[in-house]
């Protein structure tokens, strides 16, 4: 996007995106779906590169779903090998994102996840807390139905202690306890892939967002793509239940 086009439009603040069809894309080349993982990991890096360039607040990543470890083991296996890549190099690139101001979050039930992987994310949380020119959250292992679960847990705890009274759960209580705690609601949500769902991605926090669809596969998603989505977005007339 030039400058100029940039000056002109309302940037979504929080943009969600759905990284689907590695598998279509590696199947394509003949190659394994693993192979298209790991072409997806190089264009999640460079979109996240893309979006701190321009001035996305937040940009959060579907990268495996509570329901993608019914997948082949050794796809899964993929998945936490290029995750685990991805901290690891974050780590050794401290001062790099730093530079950037990347705060790096992660969504998602971190139980099920292996432990030198939970470390590195817990590491990459504290290190980077502060940082506020863009938030990367790395939703791994996350449900949408699973985190208001979460959240519904937290509040019944309370609830239980004699804390808060269950006539005084607002809505505010239900946001204070998902994953995304604190962070603004998605504008905006691009699906690539062809796939017209959100497949438990953020479903309580998309109640207004901004959908877009397009039929490229992930791995072939390009700065470009993410220029049509946010321009198409801002030519959207937003009423969020008014007139
Ligand atoms: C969906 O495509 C994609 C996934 C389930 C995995 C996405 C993971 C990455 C891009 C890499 C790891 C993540 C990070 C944070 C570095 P699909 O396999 O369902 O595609 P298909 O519908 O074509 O089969």
């Amino acid at each position: 996007m030039t400058k100029e086009e940039l000056s002109n439009i309302i940037l979504p603040r929080h943009i969600g995106i759905i990284m689907d069809g590695n598998g279509r894309w590696a199947k394509q080349r003949g190659l394994k779906r693993s192979e298209g993982h790991k072409e997806g990991a190089k264009v999640f890096r460079a979109i996240c590169d893309y979006a701190a360039e321009i001035g996305i607040e937040c940009l959060t990543f579907y990268a495996f779903s509570t329901e993608n470890w019914k997948r082949p083991a050794d796809e899964v296996e993929a998945i936490m090998n290029l995750f685990r890549d991805y901290l690891f190099e974050a780590q050794e690139r401290e001062e790099e994102n730093d530079a950037k101001g990347m705060r790096i979050r992660y969504i998602g039930d971190r139980n099920a996840l292996p432990e030198d992987i939970v470390n590195l994310i817990s590491q990459l949380e504290a290190h980077s807390a502060e940082k506020n020119h863009i938030t990367v959250n790395l939703a791994v292992n996350y449900g949408g139905r699973d985190e208001i679960l979460h959240s519904v847990k937290e509040i019944a705890t309370k609830v239980a202690a004699g804390e808060l009274n269950p006539e005084d759960i607002t809505l505010k209580n239900i946001d204070e306890n998902l994953y995304t705690a604190g962070q603004p609601d998605p504008d905006l949500i691009i699906r690539p892939s062809g796939e017209y769902r959100l497949s438990n991605f953020l479903i309580w926090q998309a109640a207004y967002s901004e959908f877009w669809f397009s039929d490229i596969l992930w791995p072939d998603f390009t700065s470009d793509d993410l220029d049509k989505a946010i321009i198409d977005y801002s030519k959207r007339n937003r009423r969020f239940g008014g007139v």
